[in-house]
C-alpha cells in the first residue's frame, strides 16, 4: 500500500485517484476548485464517466480516498504526488504549463514546511507528471522544485502519461494495453513496479523526455489515423465508393490495424485538438516544423465544412431553415462537450442563419452554458418536429433505436446527414427519407 496524492481532479486525476485507491492504496486528492471537492467530499462527482461515482462512493467509505483542499496536507501525507492538472492550449497552440508550474511551486513550498518542522529522516517524494505535457516539462518541474526548495530535499521527478478515453476511462485504468513510466533511476522504477504491480499489463520503462512524447505522438498518430480516413472518405464521396468497406479492407492488415478508421465529421474532445496542437508547437520551439500534423488539424476542420455543403445540396437556402442535431458530446458515453465537432457543425449553421434544435441525452447543460440561444429539445422526436435536416453529430446508442416513421411525420423535409456513419441509411431510404453519410454511396 502506498500513500499517494493526487493534485488536480479532473477526468484524469479523479480516475487516477479513485483507481489508485481501489487497488488499496491510500489517495488524497486535492483541487483548487472548493465547490467541486465539497461534492467529491459528499460522493458526488461532477461529470459522467460510467462507473467513477460507485467507486468514489465506495472508496470514501472504505476511508482510502479523501478529497482536501490543501496542497500542504497531500505532500505531508504522500509519498508519490502525481500532477493531473490542466494543460489547455494557449491561443497560439502551445500548451499551456502555467497550471503545471503552479503545482510545482506549491509542491517545492509544501516541501519547505515539512523540513522545517519534520524531523523524520525519510522525508522522499516522487513527483509525477500525469498529465500530458510537451518534452522537456519534467526539467522544468525538477528545476522549480530544486530552486524553491532547499537542498537535502529528496525527491525524484517521473513522467507517468495516461491513455484514458473518457467513456471508458475505468476500463482503460485497469486494462490498459501498456503503461509507460519515464524515470531517472532505479528507485524510481521499484515504486512503479509496485503501484502497478495488480495491473496485468506491460509497464515500458524510458527515461522522463521519452515518456513525455511517446504520449504525445500516441495522441497525434491516433488523431492522423482519423483524419486520414476522412480524407479517403473525401475521395470515396467523388467516386461513389464506401469508406467503411475501405476501413475494412485496410484494418484487417495487422500493421494497419481497424481502429481509429471510423470516418465522420471529425476527432474533438480535450485531447486530440489540444495534443496535435501542442506537439505542433513544441517541435517548432525545437526547430522542427510538423507539417503533417499541420495537415491532419486541415483535414479534421475540412470534414465539419462538408457538412454545411451538403446540407446546401439538400436544401438549396440555408437561411431560416430548421437544423434538428442529434448529439452535442464529442463522442457518446460522456457529457464533455470540450471541442465537439457537434458545436462546431452548429455554429456554421448558426451563421448562415439556420434555426438549430438539438438534444443530447447527457451533454445538454454543459451546451447550454456556452450556447444558451438553441433550442434545447426534450428528445430526438422534439427536435425532429418541424425540421428541415436532422443530422447526427454524436452516435448515441439511442439514436440507433429511434422510431424513424415517426421521425418522418415529424419532420418539414425528408433530409438526413448520418455524421458517424452510424445509422442504417438503406433502411431509412426505404421509409422514405434522402439520407447521406460521409464517404458513403447516397441513398
Ligand atoms: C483520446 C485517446 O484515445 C486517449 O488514449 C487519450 O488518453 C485521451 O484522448 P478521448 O479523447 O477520450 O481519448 O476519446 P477517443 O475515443 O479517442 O475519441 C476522440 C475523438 O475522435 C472523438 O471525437 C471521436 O468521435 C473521434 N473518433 C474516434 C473518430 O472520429 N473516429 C474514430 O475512428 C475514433
Amino acid at each position: 500500500m502506498k500513500k499517494i496524492g493526487i493534485i488536480g481532479a479532473g477526468h484524469v486525476g479523479l480516475v487516477t485517484g479513485a483507481c489508485f485507491a481501489k487497488l488499496e492504496n491510500s489517495v488524497i486528492c486535492v483541487d483548487n476548485d472548493k465547490e467541486k471537492i465539497k461534492k467529491l467530499k459528499n460522493g458526488v462527482v461532477p461529470f459522467y464517466e460510467p462507473g467513477l461515482q460507485d467507486i468514489v462512493r465506495k472508496q470514501l467509505k472504505n476511508k482510502r480516498l479523501f478529497f482536501s483542499d490543501s496542497i500542504d496536507d497531500l505532500v505531508e501525507s504522500s509519498e508519490i504526488i502525481f500532477i493531473c492538472v490542466g494543460t489547455p492550449s494557449s491561443a497560439d497552440g502551445r500548451a499551456d504549463l502555467s497550471y503545471v508550474e503552479q503545482a510545482s511551486v506549491q509542491i517545492a513550498r509544501a516541501l519547505n514546511k515539512i523540513k522545517k518542522f519534520s524531523s523524520k529522516k525519510n522525508n522522499y517524494k516522487l513527483i509525477v507528471e500525469k498529465s500530458t505535457v510537451p518534452v522537456l516539462t519534467g526539467e522544468w518541474v525538477k528545476r522549480t522544485i530544486e530552486v524553491i526548495a532547499p537542498t537535502g530535499i529528496d525527491f525524484d521527478v517521473a513522467a507517468n502519461p495516461e491513455f484514458l478515453r473518457e467513456g471508458s476511462a475505468i476500463k482503460d485504468f485497469f486494462e490498459p494495453d501498456r503503461i509507460v513510466v519515464g524515470v531517472e533511476n532505479e528507485r524510481t522504477k521499484k515504486i512503479f513496479n509496485e503501484i502497478y504491480k495488480p495491473i496485468d499489463a506491460p509497464i515500458i520503462f524510458t527515461d522522463v523526455k521519452s515518456a513525455e512524447i511517446i504520449k504525445h505522438a500516441s495522441n497525434s498518430f491516433l488523431a492522423m489515423k482519423i483524419s486520414y480516413i476522412n480524407a479517403i472518405s473525401q475521395i470515396c464521396e467523388k467516386v461513389g465508393a464506401d469508406v467503411e468497406m475501405i476501413a475494412e479492407g485496410m484494418g484487417a492488415d495487422s500493421r494497419i490495424g481497424r481502429s481509429f478508421l471510423k470516418a465522420g465529421i471529425g476527432y474533438g474532445g480535450s485531447c486530440f485538438p489540444k495534443d496535435v496542437k501542442a506537439f505542433i508547437s513544441i517541435a517548432a520551439e525545437l526547430g522542427y516544423d510538423f507539417d503533417l500534423l499541420k495537415d491532419v488539424e486541415k483535414i479534421n476542420t475540412q470534414q465539419k465544412n462538408i457538412v454545411i455543403k451538403k446540407a446546401r445540396e439538400f436544401l438549396w437556402n440555408l437561411k431560416d431553415k430548421e437544423i434538428g442535431v442529434l448529439g452535442l458530446a464529442f463522442k457518446p458515453e460522456t457529457d464533455d462537450i470540450r471541442e465537439s465537432p457537434s458545436l462546431e457543425i452548429i455554429k456554421l449553421f448558426l451563421n448562415e442563419g439556420c434555426i438549430v434544435k438539438c438534444y443530447d441525452p447527457k451533454a445538454m447543460e454543459n451546451t447550454k452554458k456556452f450556447l444558451p440561444g438553441l433550442y434545447y429539445g426534450g428528445d430526438a422526436y422534439d427536435v425532429a418536429r418541424g425540421s428541415h435536416l436532422l443530422i447526427l453529430a454524436t452516435e448515441w446508442e439511442e439514436f440507433k433505436k429511434l422510431n424513424f416513421d415517426r421521425i418522418m411525420k415529424l419532420m418539414r423535409m425528408p433530409y438526413i446527414i448520418d455524421g458517424r456513419n452510424f445509422l442504417d441509411l438503406k433502411k431509412l431510404k426505404k421509409s422514405g427519407f434522402i439520407c447521406c453519410g460521409i464517404g458513403k454511396k447516397m441513398e
